[in-house]
């Protein structure tokens, strides 16, 4: 056993290596000189300097293509139609493309390398998505593991973003990161205030940004950010809503919460938020003001392993477990989840089986 992991962990080195040998390779070795860029039937033409990947090219001249892995291939969000010039589909990209996509040249633009001129055909919404210096005013620890990172907006100083969208965060080049990159995270602050925003980060062990952002960030240092991105916010209908949290997953549930505080939005709505222990849960405070706003609002914490100082009298286990001893019919429910991408499967499955269809259920995982 004990030489089968070293055998794996030695090849996934060696792949790493290789990969890495490839990058600067490919950076050595390649000059594609300047390409064209034709985009929307030649509405935007721009001249850029080949070799680099469409996402990051696109960026680099203003254009902001959604994405929330950092281009690492794995979300799936950063769809261009490619017309001309993007060389052959990657296997890396099929697993994200249906056969209308494949069929209409649509790519994931983190896949594509700029080596000749290209054509490309992109939402005329992307044009809006903008890229803001922000200056960071507050770092606050919300738990041990979790960051509140308070940005000010400066340049543009305001942003307009529908609740429960994320934006992507600029990490520089740094010890921990021979290279700069993105990551997404979800904005939770209410909308109303424009020229600020929250965002609320877990540390995980050995990641790019989260070091970066829990050890080395500082107030008053400037922060990238792009965005704002995704389609997780709330669906205007009456139905009774479920909101299912956890971690830092209830970051864009508060801004949806905060919304429909400051724009009357009376549905019925209950909470749940799944953390391992008391020291876990944060924001309590702001829950209990937005009760006092929300008549038919309801706040169900759970705990997966509370610790005996916890004195916690609450509902405990699985945050799904927790739902399913509440809803026995989903039937006529929307839901909002957000968090852990193995808790979301879970509770679309629960929901599914409790009569949800998956038409109503919304959901931003973070990975
Ligand atoms: C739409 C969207 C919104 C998001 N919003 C938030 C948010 O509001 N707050 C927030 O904290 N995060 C959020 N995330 C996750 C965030 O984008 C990063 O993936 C996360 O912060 C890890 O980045 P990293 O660079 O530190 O880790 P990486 O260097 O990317 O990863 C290091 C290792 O840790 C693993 N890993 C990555 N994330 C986790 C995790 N959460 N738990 C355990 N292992 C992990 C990776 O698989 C990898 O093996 C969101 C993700 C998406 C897709
Ligand atoms: S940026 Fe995530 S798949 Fe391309």
């Amino acid at each position: 056993m004990g030489t089968l992991v070293l055998g794996l962990l030695t090849l996934s080195g060696l792949c790493a290596l290789l990969a890495l040998l490839l990058e600067a390779a490919h950076a050595v070795f390649t000059d594609y000189g300047p390409c064209r860029i034709s985009i929307n039937d030649g509405a935007k033409e721009l001249s850029v300097k080949g070799g680099g990947r469409l996402l990051g090219t696109l960026m680099d001249q203003g254009i902001f293509i959604p994405s929330a892995c950092g281009g690492r291939g794995s979300c799936g969000l950063c769809k261009v139609r490619v017309l001309e010039g993007g060389g052959p589909l990657l296997p890396t990209e099929t697993p994200y493309l249906n056969a209308e996509e494949t069929a209409n040249g649509t790519r994931l633009s983190c896949q594509v390398r700029v080596r000749t001129n290209i054509v490309i055909h992109i939402p005329e919404a992307f044009f809006l998505i903008k890229e803001f210096r922000t200056r960071v005013v507050g770092l606050r620890p919300l738990t041990p593991s979790i960051k509140e990172v308070h940005l000010k907006l400066l340049d543009p100083s305001e942003i307009v973003f529908k609740p429960g969208q994320f934006i992507q965060f600029y990490v520089p080049e740094y010890a921990g990161s021979p290279e700069p990159v993105y990551r997404a995270y979800s904005i939770a602050s209410p909308a109303r205030l424009k020229s600020e925003i929250k965002l609320v980060i877990t540390r995980v062990e050995r990641g790019v940004a989260t070091t970066y952002i829990h050890t080395l960030l500082k107030e008053g240092q400037e922060v990238r950010i792009n965005g704002p991105y995704g389609d997780f916010y709330l669906r205007p209908s009456d139905r009774e809503m479920i909101m299912i949290g956890t971690g830092s997953g209830l970051a864009p549930l508060m801004s949806i919460l905060y919304q429909m505080a400051d724009e009357g939005i009376d549905r019925p709505c209950t909470l749940y938020f799944g953390v391992k222990s008391r020291a876990d849960l944060f924001y309590q405070e702001e829950i209990r003001e937005l009760a006092q706003k929300l008549p038919r609002f309801r706040y169900v914490p759970v705990l997966s392993q509370p610790l005996p100082d916890d004195q916690w009298d609450g509902e405990t286990g699985f945050v799904t477990d927790a739902v399913a001893r509440d809803v026995k019919d989903g039937s006529q429910m929307e839901a909002y989840l957000c968090g852990n991408p193995l808790m979301i499967d879970a509770a679309v499955k629960l929901l599914t089986q409790r009569g949800l269809t998956e038409d109503r259920i919304f959901f931003d995982k973070f990975n």
